[in-house]
């Protein structure tokens, strides 16, 4: 297995950063994450465009043009012929003088590991969720900040949650890796249009919802999703899951919702079109 290190192809087991990172001294760096089905990258486009969007943001500069990033990720897949997998490209904040100061040159990482695509088929299943008080720091970046995420998942797998909704002051953002939609009685989608990161799914899903649905990107409060007939979440790795419970809060009827598993399929139907562009 080869990992891209700055300028090459190094063997996993030698693909190593200096302890003066920033990533390591202060948590400091962006990243992007996307699937390779049938060893094709899927929508590549929208994620290499919101990793020069995060990097131009956190000043950080991608060593490579857009077209030749791409053609390196296709020779990773090809050395690394792994057909189901996915693909992480990191930006650190490079070398730092003092630990503290931006260094000079980012370092670039891209790592390919093996990923068990999301089941086939529409969950039969909603999950539980939890709620917590939290805004992320520049939300509209993929920054590698995901300290709450990580330090509340105890608390989720105490409350027997799937994952763990933020909100501030009532109004709800995202997860700490999931953009969250829900969808009202008169079956209008609608999704936070501040303070997320703004996911690839979600983008394919609005498009598809407005081809059938009446759509709205706004304010969500906790009070709106109590009154929801149905929610779900969209991610890279998940697709779509449905949310049935909130806190102790059924949602709707209880169970995954009709508009929920109508756009599941049609954002199958779209990732295999968009995976047919890789023959
Ligand atoms: C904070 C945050 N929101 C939303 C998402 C979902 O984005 P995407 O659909 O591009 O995977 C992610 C993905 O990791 C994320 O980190």
């Amino acid at each position: 297995m080869y990992t891209f290190l700055n300028d090459s192809f190094v063997p996993d087991d030698k693909a190593f950063l200096h302890v003066s990172d920033l990533s390591i001294q202060r948590g400091y760096g962006i990243f992007d994450f996307f699937r390779v089905m049938d060893s094709y990258p899927l929508f590549i486009e929208d994620y290499l465009e919101r990793l020069y969007v995060s990097a131009k943001e956190m000043h950080l500069k991608v060593p490579y043009e857009p077209e030749q990033l791409k053609a390196l990720i296709f020779e990773l897949i090809q050395k690394n012929n792994i057909p189901m997998s996915a693909i992480k490209v990191i930006l650190t904040g490079g070398y730092s003088p003092d630990g503290y100061q931006l260094a000079d040159k980012a370092n670039l990482i891209m790592v390919q590991k093996p990923m068990n695509f999301p089941a086939a088929g529409f969950p039969t299943e909603g999950i539980k969720i939890i709620t917590h008080e939290y805004l992320r720091d520049k939300p509209h970046v993929k920054t590698i900040n995901y300290v709450v995420g990580i330090w509340i998942q105890n608390k989720v797998l105490e409350q027997k949650a799937a994952d763990v909704l933020y909100h501030y002051k009532g109004e709800v953002s995202e997860f700490p890796r999931c953009n969250f939609f829900m969808v009202r009685k008169d079956n209008t989608v609608v999704t936070p249009g501040e303070n997320i990161l703004e996911g690839v799914t979600r983008k394919h899903v609005l498009r598809l919802a407005a081809k059938k649905y009446k759509i709205e990107i706004g304010s969500v409060t906790l009070n709106d999703i109590v009154q929801a007939k149905e929610a779900f979440l969209t991610s890279t790795s998940k697709r779509i899951v449905p949310i049935t419970q909130m806190d102790e809060t059924i949602i709707g009827d209880g169970k995954p919702g009709k508009v929920s598993k109508d756009l599941y399929n049609d954002l199958v139907r779209l990732e295999s079109a968009e995976r047919l562009k890789g023959t």
